[in-house]
């Protein structure tokens, strides 16, 4: 009954409305969003939401990471919280939809609530971690990691972006713009998660799905290769007194691109950052470092690929007389969604009559730590040809709504479980 009740109570207009209202924050001239971590368009983005949540009567917090909990009440105040939610930081050259879905449809499901007059016994509360993307703070997902206890909190806030800005300085400063209410991230034990997102991937659209019933989410390793040789005169040294470290970088990287051809193209191996120093065209580089993202479904094979990278680094790194450090800054093992709330968002999504499509997520999100403290599941809705961590990126009100609705029916059942 209030599955229902709370469906016709969503919003198709004013979820894409807040979409628009959102998406001019950070706005690039490409169509795109630039809301990297802990900067002022991130601030903005959580000042906006503040705003919206204010004027509806919750109450607003953020935690000693950054994470920020726009709640509305339930009749238990003691119970434990239905949490929902994604991020509001982005990609550099980020799209409008990667994580502010999941935070605006989480807040239309608070909306949604008041306007079908629905009292739910537990708290819910629509959450915009901090840092998921990991792109000016490595490792991502950092807000949730330190909630689930991947990482504490004194090491990511230590972390530091290409500037050498701490997260610690950095969210200072956000504190300082947009002050909120300190809540504790020791007292938080959510009673169940949900997350909204777009599919990244081109699965739904090729199968004509509106909705993602997501099962799990592959495994995740982060790596910063370190090589370190020596600058020296580009136009006077001969190469076999070289000690090049972008030499030794493009040859491990070639390397390694070749050992990650898996015939089945399963495993995704990126090369995503690289920075040389002195970065000078006629000094040979001294110093070069670079990120890997390394992705599977199988655990051991992460694991095993992870060890070749390390071998190799050695090997190369010897064969030009240069030196490599390896360090994994993040490890997320493949994750399997509970069978029950899986099957929970399907009967949600069958009650709404749509077409959805089960699978795993080839990209990580927030509910990967999330499932670590409580039940968790996804939503999937489809995006424009799978384009993502592009400013192409786009969905459909429509697709945007229909997933807000699964998300909702889902949330209510869970927000009066005992
Ligand atoms: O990298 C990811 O999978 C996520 O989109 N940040
Ligand atoms: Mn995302
Ligand atoms: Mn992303």
């Amino acid at each position: 009954m209030n599955g229902a009740r709370i469906s016709r109570a969503v919003s198709e207009a004013r979820l894409w409305q807040r979409h628009v209202e959102m998406g001019a924050i950070g706005a690039t001239a490409r169509g795109g969003v630039n809301r990297l971590a802990l900067t002022r368009e991130d601030a903005a983005a959580q000042r906006k939401l503040a705003q919206w949540a204010e004027l509806r009567g919750y109450s607003v917090s953020r935690d000693e990471i950054g994470n920020v909990y726009v709640r509305r009440a339930g009749t238990d105040a003691e119970a434990a919280p239905v949490l929902t939610g994604s991020h509001l930081d982005s990609q550099p050259t980020g799209g409008k939809y990667d994580g502010a879905y999941g935070v605006l449809a989480g807040f239309e499901v608070l909306e949604a609530l008041d306007d079908a007059g629905i009292a739910t016994r537990r708290p819910v509360e629509a959450v915009a971690w901090m840092n998921e993307e990991g792109s000016r703070y490595i490792p991502g997902a950092m807000g949730s990691g330190v909630l689930a206890g991947a990482f504490t909190l004194a090491s990511a806030l230590a972390r530091t972006d290409s500037d050498g800005v701490t997260v610690a300085a950095a969210l200072a400063e956000v504190e300082r713009s947009t002050p909120l209410p300190r809540r504790s991230l020791s007292g938080l034990r959510p009673f169940a998660y949900v997350e909204a997102h777009i599919e990244q991937g081109p699965l739904l659209e090729a199968h004509g799905a509106s909705i993602g019933v997501v099962t799990g989410i592959q495994g995740i390793r982060r790596f910063v290769v370190e090589i370190d040789g020596e600058e020296a005169h580009a136009g006077t040294t001969p190469r076999a007194s070289r000690r090049d470290a972008m030499a030794t970088a493009v040859a491990l990287i070639s390397a390694l691109q070749a050992e990650a051809a898996d015939p089945g193209d399963i495993l995704r191996f990126t090369v995503g950052r690289m920075r040389v120093s002195p970065n000078s065209p006629n000094t040979i580089p001294g110093h070069v470092d670079f990120t890997i993202d390394l992705r599977h479904p199988d655990a051991d094979l992460l694991q095993s690929f992870g060890a070749a990278i390390h071998d190799m680094a050695a090997r190369v790194a010897a064969r030009h007389n240069c030196t490599a450090a390896v360090q994994n800054v993040s490890d997320v093992k493949p994750v399997r969604f509970p069978d029950d709330m899986i099957a929970l968002i399907r009967e949600a999504t069958e009650a709404e009559g749509a077409k959805y499509l089960s699978f795993p997520s080839g990209a990580g999100h927030d509910a990967m730590y999330l499932n670590r403290l409580c039940p968790t599941g996804m939503v999937f809705v489809p995006c424009l040809r799978g384009v993502s961590h592009n400013e192409a990126e786009s969905a459909t009100p429509a697709d945007l709504a229909a997933g807000t609705r699964v998300l909702a029916r889902a949330i209510v059942e869970l927000a009066n479980r005992r």
